[in-house]
């Protein structure tokens, strides 16, 4: 029998259920988000991979109520987190799940920061309203938060601007806004992308290190395979608004299932993957998003698709010869793996 404790663990954090994200542009609607649903438990790392465009950050920040200003948003589905509250059953507005549960780190520091205000101050305003503190308390938190995050001297740097502080410093001062807000979630999109490699493993070592000490999970979304190999638990594959695959890191990067899957994999070996390996391209474009077809989305840029591909969606289940926990959408490859070569 599990224990409360890890039956607690089990909990996930949050989930998302049939999430469907549609954007509305002048032009057309774009669904964004196709039927996504994925689960996130204290302690683990999630990764998201997939070509640009492939809607790893709508899926993620939709939910939230992070999506851009001016763009017109409809969703559907289910987001539940931490506290229990189905925090929008029916998404049909934006909703702000962000509250408490989210820490938020993106690829621009300054999309984070407000550039014409001081640092300190402003991870100070954080955790004043989300972490409800003092003035005082959330001053000495704030310093606290950017001596944790690895910046020296954080009484004097606590009063600088962002254009004072370098690209990796930055990065590490949106962390510590992320962290004021006490989150059990850390979201981050694309995070070290715009760092050179030193710092970019600093970084993750950092994420890393945070994660130890305050259980959280943190939700990772990357091109970078060997980010993936370093830092991730479980990895989940989008293609054209859906995922495609998902399991854990060890069974996915040894063993792709999709072809979507193991084209992007193609360059890759394993989990001892040094950080900076991209993930492929593959030839061809990814479809237009405004028409919703019936079958496999990825069909047309398959070498196993076959004409049924393109009748009804494959939906995930477990690959046969695989653990239960490794689902793929794709009906060739459903029970069919070993069959074809790569
Ligand atoms: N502000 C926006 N206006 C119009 N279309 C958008 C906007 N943001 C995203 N999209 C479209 O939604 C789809 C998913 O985008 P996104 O989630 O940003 O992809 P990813 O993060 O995987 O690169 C893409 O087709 C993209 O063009
Ligand atoms: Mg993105």
């Amino acid at each position: 029998m599990m224990s409360i404790a890890s039956e607690q663990r089990e909990t996930p954090l949050y989930e998302i259920e049939g999430l469907v994200i549609d954007l509305y542009t002048e032009q057309k609607t774009i669904r964004a988000v196709d039927g996504c649903s994925l689960a996130i438990r204290a302690g683990e790392t999630l990764a998201i991979v997939g070509e640009s465009g492939s809607g790893k950050t709508v899926m993620t920040l939709g939910p939230l109520g992070l999506l851009p200003e001016g763009i017109t948003v409809r969703m559907r589905g289910k987001a539940n987190t931490v506290s229990g509250d189905m925090l929008a059953v029916n998404l049909r507005r934006r909703a702000s799940v962000r509250g408490n549960d989210f820490g938020v780190v993106f690829q621009d520091p300054l999309s984070a920061l407000n550039p014409m205000r001081r640092i300190g101050p402003q991870l100070a305003e954080q955790a004043r309203r989300f972490a409800g503190l003092s003035a005082d308390e959330a001053r000495a938190d704030a310093i606290a938060n950017l001596r944790r995050v690895g910046i020296a001297d954080p009484e004097d740097r606590y009063w600088r601007y962002p254009n004072e502080f370098s690209g990796g410093m930055r990065q590490r001062a949106m962390i510590a806004l992320a962290l004021a807000s006490r989150p059990k979630i850390l979201l981050a999109d694309e995070p070290t992308t715009a760092l050179d490699a030193t710092v970019q493993a600093q970084i993750l070592s950092l994420l890393k290190r945070i994660q130890a000490e305050d259980d959280l999970a943190i939700i990772l979304i990357t091109h970078d395979i060997g980010v993936v190999a370093g830092m991730a638990d479980r990895v989940v594959v989008m293609y054209a608004g859906r995922i495609v695959e998902q399991g854990a890191v060890a069974d996915v990067l040894k063993e792709p299932v999709h072809p979507y899957t193991q084209g992007l994999l193609s360059s890759v070996p394993d989990l001892e993957t040094p950080i900076g390996e991209r993930l492929a391209e593959i030839p061809g474009v990814p479809p237009d998003l405004s028409r919703l077809e019936a079958g496999c989305r990825f069909a047309p840029r398959c070498f196993a698709a076959k004409p049924s591909c393109n009748l009804t969606r494959p939906v995930l289940a477990p690959v046969s010869s695989g653990p239960a926990t490794h689902t793929v959408a794709c009906f060739v490859m459903q029970g069919k793996r070993q069959e074809v070569t790569r």
